[in-house]
């Protein structure tokens, strides 16, 4: 054990003040460089001293944000462990400060703001009501705090006398990466206001299920209290609150990328596959659905397009196949904004691996053929709300690249 440990565990953990929207206010986002398993050591101890809201490794670099009161003694401990450090963030505060502008408080929907759980589902509520002959707001679970899941099925009708395959669409389960439900509804918008014929008949190939935002409970808070917030909020031990609500799904779970520790700010797997009454209640939900041809999960901000399984290295027998398609889609994607996305590819080959994810579950369990992970843009969770647009219809192209294909190889 490091003799920091010993030390410093005297030092009281941070919790946030009771009713006051944590501020953030010179935390810094640090990248540290060096041997992979020093690393992970100086990982384990920070976690072990304070919540630690944001740490990503990936070989050989880090990123991590450090509270004001840890600063003297991450840097003694980077001394130790032999680690060089960069500051990339200064002050967390003033990328934050940027969210609260724009018109939340307006009373129309729009998408040049970010808005609470109440907005979207107000929003879901009004596009049920004014589009009542295509739409319908479906319920796909609950939350630990009693609110629902809501989402927004489109389902035109068609001359032909088929039943349309379902695609279903998850976004938002972890809280904090604001910018999938944003750009969820946007997409829900296109489909149900868009005269593109390319969109329209998107629209009318497929039944939709659109949950913008599936771990609610954590997305309010990360509104209210705590813009890093990612998890669940049930209550996990006397202090701690919440688990990782894609670390949660019965799949190998406890596998890989996931902390045993309930206090963990991240990576908290639960206390066993599908404690979390949002991931039990979205999954069952999701296992009655029978005709289920595609499941796109929404996550930010690492910039890159993942395929099942999410901790192993192996391939699924259709994986050239899901390549194929997911090339297609960056390549509409990338035409509307010259941005390019990393993959397609499994996370353990070029994220790492990890496990109890949806995805993965959802693959394993209802042998899905289309099933794909997007991972949106953006700085530590944070994207301009006047650019919201930018992504939204980054991802309606890529939705219009991925069946293109997918219809051309026989899926549809
Ligand atoms: C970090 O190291 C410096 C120099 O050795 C020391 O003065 C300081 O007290 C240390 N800080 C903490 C928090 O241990
Ligand atoms: C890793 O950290 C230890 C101290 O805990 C240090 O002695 C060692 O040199 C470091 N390894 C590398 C490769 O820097
Ligand atoms: C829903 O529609 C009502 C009535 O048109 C409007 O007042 C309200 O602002 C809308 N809410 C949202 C979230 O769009
Ligand atoms: C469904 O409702 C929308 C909005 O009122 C309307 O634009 C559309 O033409 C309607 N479609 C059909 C098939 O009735
Ligand atoms: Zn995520």
């Amino acid at each position: 054990m490091s003799p920091f440990f010993i030390i410093f565990v005297v030092i009281p953990l941070s919790y946030a003040t009771f009713h006051d929207f944590k501020s953030y206010k010179d935390y810094k986002v640090y990248s540290i460089e060096g041997n992979n398993e020093n690393l992970s050591k100086i990982m384990e101890f920070l976690n072990s001293m304070a919540e630690i809201p944001f740490y990503d490794i990936r070989n050989s670099r880090a990123e991590v944000m450090i509270a004001p009161e840890l600063d003297s003694i991450f840097s003694n401990a980077t001394d130790l462990f032999r680690l060089k450090k960069k500051i990339i963030v200064n002050d967390y505060s003033e990328i934050i400060a940027e969210e609260k502008g724009g018109s939340r408080k307006d009373s129309q929907f729009s998408w040049t703001a970010y808005y609470d759980i109440d907005g979207i589902y107000g929003y879901l509520k009004n596009m049920s009501t004014i589009y009542s002959n295509w739409t319908e707001l479906v319920e796909g679970g609950q939350s630990y705090e009693g609110r629902k899941i809501l989402g927004l099925r489109i389902n035109t009708p068609t001359d032909v006398d088929k039943v349309k395959n379902i695609v279903f669409i998850e976004s938002g389960i972890h809280a904090r990466e604001w910018i999938t439900p944003a750009t969820t509804t946007y997409f829900i918008n296109q489909l149900l206001t868009s005269t593109d014929p390319a969109i329209t008949s998107l629209r009318d190939q497929f039944e939709w299920q659109i949950f913008p935002s599936v771990n609610p409970d954590g997305y309010q808070y990360t509104h209210k209290r705590d813009r890093m917030w990612r998890k669940t909020r049930s209550k996990s031990s006397f202090f701690c609150h919440g688990a990782d609500p894609n670390r949660n799904w019965d799949y190998n779970w406890g596998q890989y990328g996931i902390s045993t520790d309930p206090c963990n700010y991240q990576l908290y797997a639960g206390s066993q596959p599908f404690s979390e009454v949002e991931t039990r209640t979205l999954s069952k939900y999701i296992a009655e659905l029978d005709n289920i041809v595609a499941y796109i999960a929404f996550h930010a901000d690492a910039q890159m397009l993942l395929v099942p399984y999410s901790d192993s290295v192996e391939h699924t027998s259709n994986y050239d196949d899901l390549i194929k398609i997911g090339k297609s889609s960056l390549e509409y994607g990338e035409k509307v904004n010259g941005e390019k996305y990393d993959g397609p590819a499994t996370a353990a080959e070029i994220l790492y691996k990890a496990s109890g994810g949806s995805m993965d579950w959802v693959r394993n369990q209802l042998a899905t053929p289309l099933v794909y992970t997007y991972e949106l843009r953006g700085t530590y969770f944070h994207w301009p709300p006047s650019k919201i647009f930018e992504q939204g219809d980054e991802v309606t192209q890529m939705m219009v690249g991925l069946f293109n294909e997918a219809c051309n190889l026989g899926y549809c």
